[in-house]
């Protein structure tokens, strides 16, 4: 099992009652100070403190000592607290393995509970840029760690309420399940990431697919996704048609934003360019770009 799951399996509802108050007191607190912790957690101070210990041993807080004792949330801990809402929910049953770690995520195999398999996506957003934030933030604001996961925070609900609308209007995006805080529950789309497709049925299609979907992402939700490449899109066998679904979209911008334009050219021709080379599909960039946004009808 992974190391998420494992953590997971340890902790009980009282562990989970103190995580959650320090979660709540970050907005307030850099590390929480003991006393609000035991006062807002209502436990006898010596089960608080045992919690506490264990936690710290998880890594799923971290210690202040000094002039004051406080604690504040790792990652690991804001993950247990989302995985336990998504649990108690009727979500998710169990997490399997890490399919991939990214840059801005790590994304892990789920079950539901009755068996289907789910993706699930924990957003970390400022991970590499981690230790440069804190520090330009340390003296700028007295919260980094809260301003920190709140970016994350945000990145996840970008991402389900972008997926949410693109399936809604037929969009091929995977159907998202639920979030809680930063971590996304998408369906699992059983496929193969086109960087790795060598030998398609039929690439026209795949690749008028992939510009649909675009289309439908401008015109009917008005965004543009802003990062596609083959690494972003995953290829599923359905009977004997190809569906090429477009992942990862929390870096999305909506189609007014300023630099949409440049980042829609980027995407049409970016993914153009790689039907042409790999598959030797001939479209017209240009063509495609107003396929795209609705100045032509057909491509
Ligand atoms: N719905 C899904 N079904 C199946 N596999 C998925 C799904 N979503 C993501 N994956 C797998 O996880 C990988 C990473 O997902 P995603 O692209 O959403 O994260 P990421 O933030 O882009 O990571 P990176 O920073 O590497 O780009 C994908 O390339 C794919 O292999
Ligand atoms: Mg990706």
């Amino acid at each position: 099992m992974v190391q998420l799951a494992l953590t997971y399996k340890k902790l009980v509802a009282r562990d989970f009652r103190v995580l959650a108050v320090i979660e709540r007191e970050m907005g307030r607190y850099e590390y929480v100070p003991l006393e609000v912790i035991e006062r807002r957690v209502r436990l006898p101070s010596t089960h608080v403190a045992a919690s506490l210990q264990k936690l710290n041993k998880l890594k799923l807080v971290k210690r202040r000592l000094g002039d004051y004792v406080g604690y504040r949330l790792t990652y690991l801990g804001l993950d247990m607290l989302a995985l336990r809402s998504l649990v108690e929910r009727g979500v998710l049953e169990a997490l399997g393995e890490k399919l991939g770690v990214g840059k801005e995520s790590d994304v892990y195999s789920g079950l539901a509970p009755g068996g289907k398999r789910v993706i699930v996506k924990f957003h970390r957003v400022g991970r590499t840029s981690f230790q440069r934030i804190v520090r330009v933030r340390h003296y700028a604001a007295a919260k980094p760690y809260s301003t920190w996961f709140e970016l994350a925070k945000v990145s996840g609900q970008r991402e389900y309420r972008a997926l949410e609308e693109l399936h809604r209007v037929g969009a091929l995006v995977p159907n998202p399940l639920s979030y809680s805080r930063h971590v996304v529950v998408t369906e699992y789309i059983e496929g193969v990431e086109l960087y790795m497709y060598k030998e398609p049925l039929d690439p026209e299609a795949m690749l008028a697919s992939i510009l649909g979907t675009l289309r439908k992402a401008y015109l009917e939700v008005g965004i543009v996704h802003g990062d596609l490449s083959e690494y972003n899109v995953l290829v599923s066998l359905e009977g004997e048609t190809e569906k090429p679904y477009i992942i990862d979209w929390p870096q999305y911008v909506e189609r007014d934003f300023p630099d949409a334009d440049r980042l829609l050219k980027r995407d049409v021709a970016y993914i153009v360019r790689f039907f042409s080379k790999r598959y030797g599909v001939d479209v017209d960039t240009e063509r495609a770009l107003k396929y795209v946004r609705g100045e032509v009808e057909a491509l």
